[in-house]
């Protein structure tokens, strides 16, 4: 998959920033040595001594080298292991002096094997990905400020239950589901009247999913939509919207429904939830729909794929004006 050179870029710049970061490091350490432990610069600087008279000697093309080619390999190698002792002496690591890199396969230069490096693609995703979810909150909300107190205790005719056991439920469900997370996982559809805490529950599992190291893709469904439609006209950026959507680990589908009605949102939102239901990656659907709603919106196929999804259903009265009234 293609990404848009700014997302290059960015990798580029932070692997230049990275290498930097671990030259200074490593000047640091030779200057720590060198004022503490000058015996220790003494024998690092007759290895580089000796390296540099080893690369002379296997350059120089004149006379028989080998026998002094294997006295200075020799010496070589036991100033190496003085050098270890020593740092390891004095409680530093063997390597202290070495040079330091963040990716041993293509040694902080992006490249390994004539090909891009993983390290090099995963910094690529992670600079699309943050500027997907730049627009979402996506570390404002958590578990631990989700209050009960907002939802009526008293029972709901008919239903015999009252909104906040409903949400109680809801709560321990969304907060068992990030503690368990795993690929592949089961989804989970969010359904329920504006206001009532859907995207403050899926965020603080976002959050916490994101926090375990998987990747997360946050958006709002006219959001996401409009990306992937954008993308898929233009033509330019070979709709890494969709790719990303797809592929994410978790991917976060908030306000499905209040996207403009149009054949190909609908057709999009087929795709994103077959394709992920396909190869069993977890999808948080959040929507006021109604069922049967959901089912004229978009199809018998999606509909039925949407109803095989663990559903929470959001009781209350808008929070969001609760809260409002307060201060
Ligand atoms: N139980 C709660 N405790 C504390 N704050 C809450 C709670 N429920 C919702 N909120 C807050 O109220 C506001 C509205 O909640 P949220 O956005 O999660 O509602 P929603 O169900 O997603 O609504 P909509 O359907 O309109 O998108 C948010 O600021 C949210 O942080
Ligand atoms: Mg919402
Ligand atoms: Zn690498």
């Amino acid at each position: 998959m293609a990404f848009d050179n700014k997302y290059y870029s960015a990798a580029e710049a932070e692997m230049s920033s990275l290498r930097a970061e671990n030259t200074r490091t490593l000047a640091a350490h030779e200057n720590e040595i060198k004022t503490k432990h000058p015996e220790i610069a003494a024998l690092s600087d007759a290895l580089a001594g000796t390296s540099a008279k080893l690369f002379m000697l296997i350059s120089d093309k004149s006379g028989d080298i080998s026998t002094k080619l294997a006295q200075l390999e020799q010496e070589n190698l036991s100033i190496q292991a003085q050098l270890k002792a020593a740092l390891k002496k004095h409680g530093y690591e063997e390597n202290y002096l070495e040079p330091i890199y963040s990716c041993k396969r293509c040694k902080d230069t992006g490249i390994a094997y004539g090909k891009r490096c993983s390290c090099f693609m995963e910094k690529v995703k992670k600079a699309a990905s943050d500027d997907l979810n730049k627009s979402s909150p996506l570390r404002l909300c958590s578990f631990k400020d989700f209050s009960l107190s907002y939802y009526d205790d008293t029972l709901i005719a008919g239903i015999g239950t009252t909104a906040r056991k409903i949400m109680e439920y809801n709560l321990s469900v969304c907060r068992k589901y990030a503690d368990d997370f795993h690929l592949p996982y089961k989804s989970l559809l969010m359904r329920g009247k504006t206001g009532l805490g859907k995207t403050h529950l899926s965020l603080s599992i976002a959050s916490e999913v994101l926090a375990k190291g998987y990747s997360v893709i946050y958006g709002s469904a006219p959001d996401i939509f409009r990306r992937i439609e954008k993308e898929h006209f233009n033509n330019q950026s070979d709709e890494e919207t969709l790719d990303m959507v797809i592929k994410a680990d978790l991917l976060v589908l908030d306000d499905v429904g209040a996207e403009f009605e149009s054949k190909f949102y609908v057709s999009a939102m087929y795709n994103i939830i077959n394709d992920r239901m396909n190869a069993s990656m977890p999808t948080i659907v959040s929507t006021n729909l109604e069922h049967s709603e959901l089912g004229k919106r978009y199809g018998e196929r999606t509909y039925s794929r949407l109803s095989t999804m663990d559903e929470l259903f959001f009781a209350g009265s808008d929070v969001r004006i609760k809260k409002a009234e307060q201060m």
